[in-house]
C-alpha cells in the first residue's frame, strides 16, 4: 500500500484517479479537507475498497505514525500543501504550517516507521516529494530554462515554504539515509483545478459573465503541464527514480499568460458561444499586479526523459481542450466549490474587478 497525502485535492485527487486506471495496489490517502480538497473528485471510488480514504493533517504525528505501521506503508507521496501564492501573501501561516511543519512531522514519521522495516522492504520503501520550479525563482525571457543544480531563489511565501520543506526532504536523505525522491513540476492545468488559479478561474469566470481578470501587463510566462502528464511522472520517478536525486517535469509549452487566457476564449467561443455572438475576450480586464510576480518560469525535463523515459503525452492544445470540454461537461461541480468560502476569497482578491 502506498500513503498519498493531499489525494483529495487536484493533482492528487488526478494521481488517485489514475493510479487505479492502472494498478491494483491499495492507496491510503490522508487529506485535511482544507477548502482545496474535495472528495467529490473522488465518487468514481466508492465501494473501491482499495481506495481508503482518512481525514487528517499530515501534521498530526500520531496519526501519521498509526497509519504507516497499521498498513505496512511501502511508500509515502507527498502532495499535501497549501499551493495558492496569492493566498500566500494575504497570509503566509497556514504556509509555514503545512508545507514546511507538515512536510518535518511526515519526514520524521517515515523516518521512524522506516527504521523498524527490515530487508528488502526497507531496501524498497521510498519517500516521494511533489514540488514546484516555483522554489528557483523567476528567468528573463533569454536565460535558459530551469535544471535540477538551478539555485533556489524563491520569492513569494509559498514557493519560499515549498524550498523549505525540499531542503528538509534532502537533509532527511544525507543525515539520516531515508530513501527519498523530488519532483519539480511546472505549473499544471486539467480537471477538478480549484478556480483560484488562473486556468479555472478564467473559464468559470468567461460563463458567469464575469470579468477575466489579467495581473499586470499579462506577459508573464509559466510552463503548463495537463496534470495526468505530472501524475505519470510522479508513478514514473516512484518506480525508477534515483533515490536522492530530483527531477524536474514540464511540458515544454511555455505560453504568456494573455495567450492562455486566449486560447480559453477561443475554445469557449467555438464550443459554448456568447449569446449575443461577442467573444469572450471583451471580458477580459487589466487587473493591480501580484505582489513580487514572478516574470517566468521554464523547466528543463531533459533529465527525466533521458534516465527514466518520462514525456508528456498531451500538447498545450490537446490539453486545453480537454480541459475546456471537462469544465463544460461538469459545471456542476464548479458550481459546488464555488459558494461560501470561495466568494469570501474573490471578493477579497479582486476588489471591483472579478
Ligand atoms: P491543492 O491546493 O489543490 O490540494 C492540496 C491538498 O492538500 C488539498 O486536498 C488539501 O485539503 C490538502 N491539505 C492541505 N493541508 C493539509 C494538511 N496539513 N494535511 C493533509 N492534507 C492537507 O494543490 P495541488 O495544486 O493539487 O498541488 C499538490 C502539490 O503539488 C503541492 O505540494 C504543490 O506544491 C505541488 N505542485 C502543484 C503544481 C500546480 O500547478 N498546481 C505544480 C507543481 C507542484
Ligand atoms: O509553477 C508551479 C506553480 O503553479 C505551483 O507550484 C502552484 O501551486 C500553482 O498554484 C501555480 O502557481 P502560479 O502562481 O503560477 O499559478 P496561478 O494559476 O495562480 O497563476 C498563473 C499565472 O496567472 C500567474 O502569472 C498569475 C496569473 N494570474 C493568476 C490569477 C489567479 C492572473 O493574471 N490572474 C488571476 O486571476
Amino acid at each position: 500500500m502506498i500513503l498519498v497525502t493531499g489525494g483529495a485535492g487536484f493533482i492528487g485527487s488526478n494521481f488517485v484517479l489514475d493510479w487505479f486506471a492502472t494498478s491494483q495496489e491499495p492507496i491510503l490517502n490522508l487529506d485535511k479537507l482544507t477548502y482545496a480538497g474535495n472528495l467529490e473528485n473522488l465518487k468514481s471510488l466508492e465501494g473501491n475498497s482499495n481506495h481508503i480514504f482518512v481525514r487528517g493533517d499530515i501534521g498530526d504525528s500520531e496519526l501519521v505514525s498509526e497509519l504507516l505501521t497499521k498498513h505496512s506503508v511501502r511508500a509515502v507521496v507527498n502532495f499535501a500543501a497549501e499551493s495558492h501564492v496569492d493566498r500566500s501573501i494575504h497570509g503566509p501561516s497556514d504556509f509555514i504550517n503545512t508545507n514546511i511543519i507538515g512536510t518535518f512531522n511526515l519526514l520524521e514519521c517515515s523516518r521512524k516507521y522506516w527504521g523498524t522495516l527490515n530487508g528488502a522492504i526497507k531496501d524498497n520503501f521510498r519517500f516521494l516529494h511533489v514540488s514546484t520550479d516555483e522554489v528557483f525563482g523567476s528567468l528573463s525571457k533569454e536565460e535558459p530554462a530551469f535544471t535540477e543544480s538551478h539555485p533556489y531563489e524563491p520569492n513569494s511565501p509559498y514557493s519560499a515554504s515549498k524550498a523549505a520543506s525540499d531542503h528538509l526532504v534532502r537533509a532527511w536523505l544525507h543525515t539520516y539515509g531515508l530513501p527519498v525522491l523530488t519532483t519539480n513540476c511546472s505549473n499544471n492545468y486539467g480537471p477538478y483545478h480549484f478556480p483560484e488559479k488562473l486556468i479555472p478561474l478564467v473559464i468559470h469566470n468567461a460563463l458567469q459573465g464575469r470579468p477575466l481578470p489579467i495581473y499586470g501587463d499579462g506577459q508573464q510566462i509559466r510552463d503548463w503541464l495537463y496534470v495526468s502528464d505530472h501524475c505519470s511522472a510522479i508513478r514514473c520517478v516512484l518506480q525508477r527514480g534515483q533515490i536522492g536525486e530530483t527531477y524536474n517535469v514540464g511540458g515544454c509549452n511555455e505560453k504568456a499568460n494573455l495567450e492562455v487566457v486566449h486560447t480559453i476564449c477561443d475554445l469557449l467561443d467555438t464550443h459554448k458561444p456568447r449569446g449575443d455572438g461577442h467573444s469572450y475576450k471583451e471580458q477580459i480586464t487589466f487587473v493591480a499586479d501580484r505582489p513580487g510576480h514572478d516574470r517566468r518560469y521554464a523547466m528543463d525535463a531533459g533529465k527525466i526523459e533521458r534516465e527514466l523515459g518520462w514525456r508528456p503525452a498531451e500538447t498545450f492544445e490537446s490539453g486545453m481542450a480537454k480541459t475546456v470540454a471537462w469544465y463544460l461537461a461538469n459545471t456542476q461541480w464548479t458550481q459546488n466549490v464555488t459558494s461560501g468560502a470561495y466568494r469570501e476569497w474573490v471578493e477579497k482578491q479582486y476588489v471591483g474587478a472579478a
